[in-house]
């Protein structure tokens, strides 16, 4: 029986630390310590430099990864990308991160396939999904899956933008998941999604439908007005429909796996709300020890939470050999997934 495990983790988070008040002082949010505090859990969160970008944040989270997978960056089938935030509209970052992991250079070349995934939030739990497809019907060995995010480029600091400009954060997460024969690895997931929603948490900078991608000046160059550069988002709405998909989803994948919450070790939730989180856990009766948190500190990094919550864990020894674990993600689409782990 061929299996699919997450056999290695990386992370990854720019050195440079804003805090909450670093966003009212430095960056002349209106907004307070408190209120972020209070409404979302988060205390700071990391921006990445002028000129770096999510492949370039992904790179010391793969190596990680690969390193603990006990493998050769030449022995990875295909990199899988989730990101929200890439370099460029195309190509993803998939190919910009196989250049900067030396994997297109000299001899050691493999020309590895890059496939960028664009689900937001769930991009990693789509990942997921996407890589043990790939592994069980024997198209790859070893898959490289990173979620990238660099958000701080794209944040409106003026207080039209606040309720965004609080959440978000840069850093990236990596795992490699490669086949076993072992009884172990990733059992059943539960994706979904539901368009009618696309604008409510939406980025409309780059618009195929218009005669050009931007609206045109008399002059014919790119304007763009600040509810198509930043992101919206109706936030009340965002934070209703996450508590019941993630419940939902979450459900279900414990149904289609014969399992209940109960039988669940440790719980890796996307880290968009902390109060999303704790209504959740509440809902599902779920005790504070099962959870592990990093919007704390990181803010909501989208694609990057769940593998950065599964590389500070197993750094730590939460995670372990073993154990049976939950990862869930709600977010733009919207889409949403859960997946179900032996580690
Ligand atoms: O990754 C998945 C996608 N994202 C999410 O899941 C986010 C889901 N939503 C949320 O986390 C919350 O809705 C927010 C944290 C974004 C907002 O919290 P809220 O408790 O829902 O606040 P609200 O949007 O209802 O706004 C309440 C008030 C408003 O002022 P008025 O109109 O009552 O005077 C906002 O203007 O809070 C104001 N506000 C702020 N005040 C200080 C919004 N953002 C801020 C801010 N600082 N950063």
């Amino acid at each position: 029986m061929r299996n699919a495990y997450i056999s290695g983790s990386g992370a990854y988070v720019p050195p440079r630390v804003v805090t909450n008040n670093d966003l009212v002082n430095e960056y002349g949010l209106d907004t307070s310590d408190e209120w972020i505090q209070k409404r979302t859990g988060i205390k700071e969160r990391r921006y990445a430099a002028v000129g770096v970008g999510p492949a370039e944040l992904a790179v010391v989270a793969s190596e990680q990864a690969i390193e603990a997978a006990g493998i050769d960056k030449s022995d990875i089938d295909m990199i899988i990308f989730a990101t929200l935030s890439p370099e460029y509209a195309f190509p993803g970052s998939g190919v910009l991160l196989a250049e900067k992991l030396g994997l297109c250079d000299g001899t050691g070349a493999t020309f590895v396939p890059a496939l960028d995934i664009r689900n937001q939030c769930s991009g990693f739990v789509y990942g997921l999904t996407v890589a043990k497809g790939l592994i069980a019907s024997g198209g790859a060995e070893h898959v490289l899956l990173v979620g990238g995010e660099k958000h701080s480029s794209g944040l409106d600091f003026t207080t039209r933008g606040r309720a965004v400009a609080s959440l978000f954060g840069d850093g990236a997460g990596a795992v490699v998941v490669s086949a076993t024969d072992e009884d172990r690895g990733i059992r059943a997931h539960k994706l979904g999604s539901d368009g009618r929603y696309a604008e409510m948490l939406c980025q409309q900078v780059w618009d195929c439908r218009r005669s050009h991608f931007f609206n045109l000046d008399e002059n014919g160059n790119g304007v763009v007005p600040p509810d198509e550069m930043y992101t919206t988002m109706d936030g009340r709405k965002v934070f209703r429909h996450a508590v019941e998909r993630m419940t939902e989803a979450l459900m279900g994948v414990c149904m289609e796996s014969g399992i209940t919450g109960t039988d669940i070790d440790l719980f890796l939730f996307h880290q968009a709300n902390m109060r999303i989180n704790e209504y959740l856990a509440n809902m599902m009766g779920i005790p504070p020890e099962k959870l592990v948190h990093n919007i704390d500190k990181y803010g909501n990094t989208t694609a990057a939470t769940i593998p950065l919550l599964i590389a500070e864990a197993e750094r730590d020894g939460r995670l372990k050999p073993g154990m049976k674990v939950a990862m869930i993600a709600f977010g733009s689409g919207f889409t949403w997934g859960a997946a179900i782990a032996d580690w």
